[in-house]
């Protein structure tokens, strides 16, 4: 097949780790006989240095008119005065909110190759095999009003939590439609006993649950879920929850899988295109040194492929080159190695 695939690699460790997922591509392509034409353009910080713009028109326009956008990480230390007008991640809000990708699948497996490197008892993570479908384009991150002013003579901030029933309904329809394929389970993750926006999200959750009754639902309340997350991961399949609950509850989670560093994510929505981006950010610390771990990107592309350019057994083979290469050994500095990003890489290119 032929499809179009914009790149973002944006800031930080994000140009090193989507090269190397570039590759794994190039690499399938050639194997499965497929045409993948890329797109580079800038977001993020970048952008901002080159065209005082986080995410150009142009750039936005791009990845609407491509089959996939692959997106490495965004922001550093340059970009962060809170006075400035924009920032990296305005540019990725925006990415998210233009291509209408309203639901984030940030999937949650540990290695058992990894258990040891985790800090959590490996009896604790034997099994979890999480799926978190957070709300990406709603709640905190893009609830109106927001802003800063002068009230009654003091400085003050506003953010607003909003949701509108749709909202809530398609990602939660989402949730049930992907554990209808697992374990036919959903925890939908609330702050229902102090906040209006979540009393809303539980009745449509309670609603959708009573239109799919074969999958089985429960509520739960987010300061519990992160206890649980901890406590008894295994017990959980499909979580759901609104954007900044997720945003919290996956790092968390990927304290799981021994590093942020191992994890992907699809956001997906209401057009074909999909945004595919591992879940770590742009690693400040790290850049430049070649030493970032590539595998969330890497599975990320797995996703893409599965998700937005229906290349089940493609998407497969990549996950299963990941899990022999972690198996056989094949460690980045961020799970106990001394790998760098293009060895990792490599590694996993072999099993291809
Ligand atoms: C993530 C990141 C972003 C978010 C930031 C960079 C805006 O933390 O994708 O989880 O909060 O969504
Ligand atoms: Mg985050």
């Amino acid at each position: 097949m032929q499809a179009k695939i914009t790149l973002l690699p944006g800031d930080g460790i994000g140009p090193e780790v989507v090269g190397e997922a570039v590759r794994v591509l190039d690499v399938i392509a050639s194997k499965y006989n497929h045409t993948f034409e890329y797109k580079e353009r800038l977001m993020g910080g970048c952008s901002i240095d080159k065209y005082g713009s986080s995410l150009t028109d142009e750039t936005l326009a791009d990845c609407q008119s491509a089959d996939a956008v692959l997106l490495g990480a965004v922001g550093g230390p340059k970009w962060d005065d809170p006075a400035a007008k924009d920032r990296p991640e305005r540019g990725l809000l925006a990415l998210r909110k233009g291509l209408g990708v309203f639901a984030n699948l940030r999937p949650v497996k540990v290695h058992p190759a990894l258990m040891e490197w985790s800090p959590l008892k490996p009896e604790k993570l034997k099994g979890v095999d999480i799926l978190v479908v957070r709300e990406l384009t709603g709640g905190l991150y893009f609830g109106w009003p927001k802003g800063r002013d002068i009230k009654d003579g003091r400085e003050r901030a506003v953010d607003t939590l909003e949701y509108y029933d749709y909202e809530v309904r398609r990602v939660m329809e989402l949730a049930f439609k992907l554990a209808k394929g697992r374990k036919k389970k959903v925890t939908s993750v609330d702050k229902a006993n102090v906040l209006e926006s979540s009393r809303l999200w539980r009745q449509i959750a309670t609603k959708v649950g009573a239109d799919n009754k074969d999958v089985e639902l429960d509520h739960m309340l987010v300061d519990t879920a992160s206890m649980k997350l901890i406590t008894g991961p295994a017990w959980m399949d499909v979580i759901v929850t609104e954007n900044m609950f997720g945003d919290i509850l996956t790092d968390e989670a990927s304290v799981l899988a021994g590093s942020m560093g191992m994890l992907p994510s699809a956001s997906l929505g209401e057009s074909t295109v999909g945004l595919y981006e591992p879940i770590h950010g742009s690693a400040p610390d790290i850049a430049g040194k070649g030493i970032a771990n590539p595998t969330g990107t890497i599975l990320s592309t797995a996703m893409l492929l599965r998700h937005s350019l229906k290349l089940e057994a493609e998407a497969a083979a990549i996950e299963k080159a990941v899990d022999e290469t972690i198996t056989e050994g094949a460690r980045t500095a961020d799970i106990g190695g001394k790998l760098t990003t293009r060895q990792m890489a490599d590694e996993i290119i072999k099993k291809l």
